[in-house]
């Protein structure tokens, strides 16, 4: 008999990782596969929808313009609960860190149905920062049977935590398998980037491209960083900075007010990239700033030095690798830090590695031997 495996999961990272997952079990005959969206995002869940051709079974569109966790994580939970008590599948699969992961686990867990954690055992060991990341992560990890860890570290951190050991796996993030999928269709097929100059793709300026959403960067972290990248464009005149615009009002607001009235000639506001298009603005930039969890794990596997605009990363390897610095949300400091890569040959060569401490693009199929078995 197939087993029946529900895969649930509601914003663009957990999109970005678990799409991989999804086509390989849509693929094999020993699964019965359905995807259930919360729609915790919706123009950003829907671009990599596309990209990878993954049509929801379910599709709870959730998402409310600024919502609360709380409104969010109990809407989810009701919605989960009732999709679960019809559907009845034999394991539900989650990915990350996200209010969506948080609710699908819960609901799961209340029909005693087995859940797989895919990115377990990140941590930061602090339940402020990412907040309420950290939060979703262990609560999470109380409530799964199988744990799907990207690296040692992180097994090494669910075996200290009690979690026992035949219940967890190495396999590598399903992201590096995402991103050498990217990877090839935007060589075969070098994507338009909406909202930039036609040619800058194309030159030999320097691009730095940046992220932002962590909501403990929310307020005085923001106004820092916009101002930060303001100073270092009028300092850098021949850099180009490149920013799609997460669709949080609370980043969208000091952006805007901080940034929108210097751009054009070297500052670039764009809206959230697919991500093909992403995947190769990382290629073309020649550093990222960011406080990204996705993006901390993709760069430096395309060689591209990170500065991390957080106190805390639940990802020290790349940090260990010398390829990601973590530098903090001081204005000065950012502004010192990303001076210093544009200025500095030796210290830019010295962070500019491509390494890959977090898989080898065959976490899909380990994952899936293991939910086989
Ligand atoms: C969420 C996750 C965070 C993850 C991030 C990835 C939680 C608590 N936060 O943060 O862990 O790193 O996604 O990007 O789970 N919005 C839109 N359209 C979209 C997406 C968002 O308009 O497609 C706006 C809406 O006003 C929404 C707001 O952004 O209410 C916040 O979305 P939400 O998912 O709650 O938080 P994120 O900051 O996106
Ligand atoms: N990403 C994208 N378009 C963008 C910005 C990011 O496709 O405009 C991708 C990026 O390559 C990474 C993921 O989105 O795989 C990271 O998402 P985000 O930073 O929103 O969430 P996090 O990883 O911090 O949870």
């Amino acid at each position: 008999m197939k087993k029946k495996i529900s895969i649930i999961f509601g914003t663009r990272p957990e999109a970005i990782k678990l799409c991989p997952v999804v086509l390989a079990l849509k693929a094999n005959p020993a699964f019965e596969c359905k995807v259930c969206v919360t729609g915790q995002h919706r123009e950003m869940l829907q671009q990599v929808l596309d990209v990878f051709g993954v049509v929801p079974d379910k599709d709870f569109a959730l998402m409310r313009p600024n919502q609360t966790l709380g409104g969010l994580t109990s809407r989810a939970i009701a919605a989960i609960d009732g999709y679960l008590a019809e559907e009845k599948p034999d394991i539900v699969v989650v990915q990350g860190d996200t209010t969506t992961v948080l609710a699908g686990a819960l609901a799961a867990f209340y029909h005693h149905i087995p859940i797989a954690h895919v990115e377990a055992g990140l941590r930061t060991w602090n339940m402020q920062s990412p907040w309420p990341e950290e939060a979703n992560r262990v609560l999470t990890t109380r409530l799964t049977k199988w744990h799907f860890c990207p690296t040692e570290n992180n097994k090494a951190n669910l075996l200290k935590e009690g979690v026992p050991e035949k219940d967890i796996y190495v396999t590598g993030n399903t992201v590096i398998d995402a991103l050498l999928m990217a990877k090839e269709k935007v060589h075969e097929n070098p994507p338009e980037i909406e909202g930039l100059p036609i040619d800058l793709m194309k030159s030999k300026d320097r691009m730095v491209l940046i992220t932002g959403h962590r909501r403990e960067n929310f307020g005085e972290g923001f106004e820092n960083i916009c101002t930060a990248i303001r100073n270092l464009a009028e300092r850098y005149t021949s850099t180009h900075f490149v920013y799609p615009v997460h669709l949080n009002p609370n980043v969208r607001e000091p952006v805007g007010r901080i940034l929108g009235q210097h751009c054009g000639k070297n500052v670039h506001l764009i809206e959230p990239q697919s991500y093909l298009p992403f995947v190769a603005l990382m290629n073309r930039a020649y550093l990222v700033l960011t406080d990204s969890g996705g993006v901390q794990e993709e760069a430096p596997s395309l060689g591209k030095p990170v500065l991390v605009i957080r106190d805390t990363t639940e990802r020290p390897e790349a940090v260990t690798a010398g390829t990601v610095k973590l530098i903090g949300t001081d204005q000065l400091c950012i502004e010192r830090e990303v001076g210093a890569l544009l200025t500095d040959a030796e210290a830019y060569k010295e962070m500019a590695e491509s390494v890959n401490p977090y898989g080898d693009g065959a976490a899909v199929d380990r994952i899936i031997h293991i939910l086989a078995t």
